[in-house]
Formats: C-alpha cells, sequence, structure tokens
C-alpha cells in the first residue's frame, strides 16, 4: 500500500543494521552456537575469540589501552547503575546535568531518596547547552562523581565532555559519560576526554542488535558490580574474582548479540566515524531547512548541525507529538518517536513538559529522499500555514 516505509527512530535502536551484523549472528547461530570462556573444545574456542575480537575493536574505537576494561552489559542502562550504584557511598555528593535520560537520573534520584548521597542537578540552557564553569562552581571537598551525557537524546545537542572531564580531572572527581546518543557517531576518547567510566549501548550508533551495550572502567576504578555469579574463572572460589572483565560479566553472556555487536563495530570503523558524523551533518541540516520553512512548527535546541547529533525535536503548534506522530506513521509510513523520549527533566529544561516533542534521528542508512518525503508530509497538512 505504501511506496516507503521511512524509520526516522535511529536515537532510540538504529534500523537498518548492516547486513554483516545479520550475517555474523546468522553464522554464529547456526555453525558455533557454543558459550565463551568456559570450555576448551573448538566452537567454545571460535567463539571466545569472536567476543574477544569485539572487545578489541571497540577498546579501539574509545582509545582505551586495555580490552579487558570494556565489559559487556545489556544495554546502556545497566552500564550506568554498574558505574552509579557501584562507585558512591554514603556521604557523597554528585553532579549532573538537567539533560540526563532516565537511566542516570533514575538511580541518581534513588540514592538521594535513600539519603545516601546530595545531588546536584546543574541547569542547562534552553536549547540544552551545558556551561562547564557551572559544574566547576558546584564541586565541593565531597564531590565524588560527575554524570553527564555526550548528548542530548532529546534535542541532539553535543555537550562539552572535554571540558567537563578537565574539570573533573583538576579537581579528583570521578568522572561518567553516557555515550548512548554519541558512540559510533562521534569520536570519543576516553584518555584524551578524561573519562573515567563509559557506558554506551551497542544497538544505536553502533549498529549492534537490541540487548548490548558497554560499561568502560578505567584504570584504577573498581565499582562494586550489580551482579556476582559463574564467570567460568577462577571457579575453585566462592568469591567473585577481582579482575576485568570477569567482575562484571557474571553469567552466561549475550553471546550472538556480542557478535552482532563486533560486526556493527567493524562496519562503524570501516566507514569511519569521522564520515558518519559528516554524512549526519547534512542529513540534519537537510532536516532542519526543511522544518525552519514551516510557520507553525517550532523547532527545539541549537539548530545547527555542527553542534548537535542527527536528532531534531519539533512541536506543532496546537497539536499533540502524539497526533502528529500517529498521522505519519498511519498515512504515510513515516516513524517518528513522540512523548518525552524517556528524559523528563530535559523537557523541564526545555519548556515542553509535560507534553513532549516529535523527535525525528536520521541513521547512516537514511537518504535525502527519504527526510525530503517527511519534510513534504509535514508541509502539506492543512494544519500547517505555509508562509508566503
Ligand atoms: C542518552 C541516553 N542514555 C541512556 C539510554 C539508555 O540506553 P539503553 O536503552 O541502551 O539502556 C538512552 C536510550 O535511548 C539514551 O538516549
Amino acid at each position: 500500500m505504501f511506496k516507503m516505509k521511512v524509520y526516522l527512530d535511529n536515537a532510540a535502536t538504529s534500523y537498518p543494521k548492516p547486513d554483516c551484523v545479520i550475517k555474523a549472528m546468522s553464522d554464529y547461530f547456526k555453525n558455533i552456537g557454543a558459550n565463551c570462556g568456559r570450555s576448551a573444545y573448538k566452537s567454545a574456542q571460535e567463539t571466545s575469540r569472536l567476543v574477544f575480537e569485539t572487545r578489541e575493536n571497540i577498546a579501539k574505537l574509545i582509545g582505551a589501552k586495555d580490552s579487558s576494561r570494556v565489559v559487556f552489559t545489556a544495554n546502556a542502562t545497566e552500564g550506568l547503575n554498574t558505574a552509579i550504584l557501584g562507585s558512591v557511598k554514603e556521604g557523597d555528593e554528585v553532579i549532573t546535568t538537567s539533560m540526563e535520560h532516565n537511566s542516570v537520573m533514575r538511580p541518581l534520584r534513588f540514592l538521594e531518596k535513600e539519603g545516601k548521597i546530595r545531588l546536584e542537578v546543574v541547569k542547562c540552557s534552553e536549547k540544552g547547552e551545558l556551561d562547564p564553569d557551572d559544574i566547576k562552581k558546584k564541586i565541593t571537598k565531597k564531590t565524588k562523581l560527575v554524570v553527564c551525557t555526550s548528548a542530548s537524546n532529546v534535542v541532539g545537542t553535543i555537550m562539552p565532555i572535554r571540558e567537563v572531564g578537565k574539570i573533573a580531572k583538576e579537581r579528583g572527581v570521578l568522572f561518567l559519560v553516557d555515550a548512548a546518543q554519541t558512540i559510533g557517531n562521534l569520536p570519543i576518547d576516553v584518555k584524551k576526554d578524561n573519562i573515567d567510566m563509559l557506558a554506551f549501548s551497542g544497538h544505536k550508533g553502533l549498529m549492534g542488535p537490541q540487548g548490548t551495550g558497554c560499561l568502560y572502567v578505567g584504570e584504577g576504578e573498581n565499582p562494586i558490580p550489580l551482579k556476582f555469579g559463574g564467570t567460568g574463572s577462577k571457579s575453585e572460589c566462592e568469591f567473585l574474582p577481582e579482575f576485568l572483565p570477569d567482575k562484571y560479566e557474571s553469567g552466561t553472556l549475550n553471546t550472538i548479540g556480542i557478535i552482532g555487536l563486533g560486526a556493527g563495530v567493524d562496519f562503524v570503523l570501516k566507514e569511519g566515524v569521522e564520515a558518519i558524523k559528516e554524512k549526519n551533518q547534512k542529513l540534519t541540516k537537510y532536516l532542519l531547512d526543511e522544518l525552519k520553512k514551516i510557520d507553525n512548527v517550532t523547532i527545539y535546541g541549537v539548530r545547527d548541525c555542527r553542534k548537535q547529533t542527527a536528532v531534531v525535536s519539533f512541536n506543532v503548534k496546537g497539536k499533540r507529538p502524539s497526533e502528529v506522530g500517529e498521522m505519519l506513521d498511519k498515512n504515510y509510513n513515516i516513524a517518528v518517536r513522540c512523548g518525552l523520549h524517556c528524559s523528563p527533566i530535559a523537557h523541564k529544561t526545555m519548556g515542553t513538559f509535560p507534553e513532549g516533542t516529535i523527535r525525528v534521528s536520521t541513521g547512516w542508512f537514511n537518504t535525502r529522499k527519504e527526510v525530503e518525503y517527511f519534510g513534504l508530509r509535514i508541509f502539506q497538512q492543512s494544519w500547517i500555514t505555509i508562509p508566503r
């Protein structure tokens, strides 16, 4: 019935996945199928090799010297929870920003409610911009941790991670970055950016399947794990091994997912993060230009493709975001996300709470033609006033 199916929700999860991801997962499932790190037979060794290669390539992507400090998780949320819940002690102070996702806010608010920590939330501008000096001003002798997203999942605003990392290092405070929105889309370097812990999804910019993610645990960092159990190592001992990655990888891994993620990371490394960034910027500029033409549309955020990721949030005057989303899906087979995008605090910062926004996020496989198709459908609606 529809000529085109247009997926514009890549900030939630990337789609489609590259063919190499599907092939790697299918090859593993059909021909290998064993667990990793548990046995010495050939297919178990082959699985361990594939998982190790994925770890090595992720370490390369983020500038980590030691790949054993790259821990596989189920998603960015698990990595963030491990880093936050495992690092703070009673009486610590934690600083974060007013543009965070609930995967940061909820563990922090939980600790605050329990009376364990004092939480300082630094207010960003209405466009989602963070002034690093505002973080600096809030650091006290009791500050243990600064947690910051690398880019807003609501409006795409890119955060000054390197500047915040420098401040945290100078003041001897741990720095945790939520790179869910930028990994694979923007360069990141845990050493140059002074990042102590880095959490990210494997299913967004890294093109892997859902159920994958990573936590990089920097040298000398030692958060208490979320899970305790079998690791296939030191099995004679009733205590969890202290060495990484085993300390944070109890239980059978999502092996097929990690192998798919490995193929996704290969794809990203081959295309190159700079090339991906450039393509994102071109499509975002085009998308912003299309929306800027329309009178009744309010675009949020910095509205500048060099200062944001491939995420654009907008509203149509007099319409609820869900009405617009439903119209796009039902009438034109266009998938966008509507509402609060799991970040109520970002909407409070932007003034779009509680209705939220319509979020359009392009990915590597989107084309200019698809963005044009989307722009035209918004443009053509009777509820839009077309400027003359
Ligand atoms: C900024 C940000 N942080 C964390 C997450 C959580 O990621 P995951 O669903 O992989 O746990 C998301 C997901 O959309 C996100 O956009």
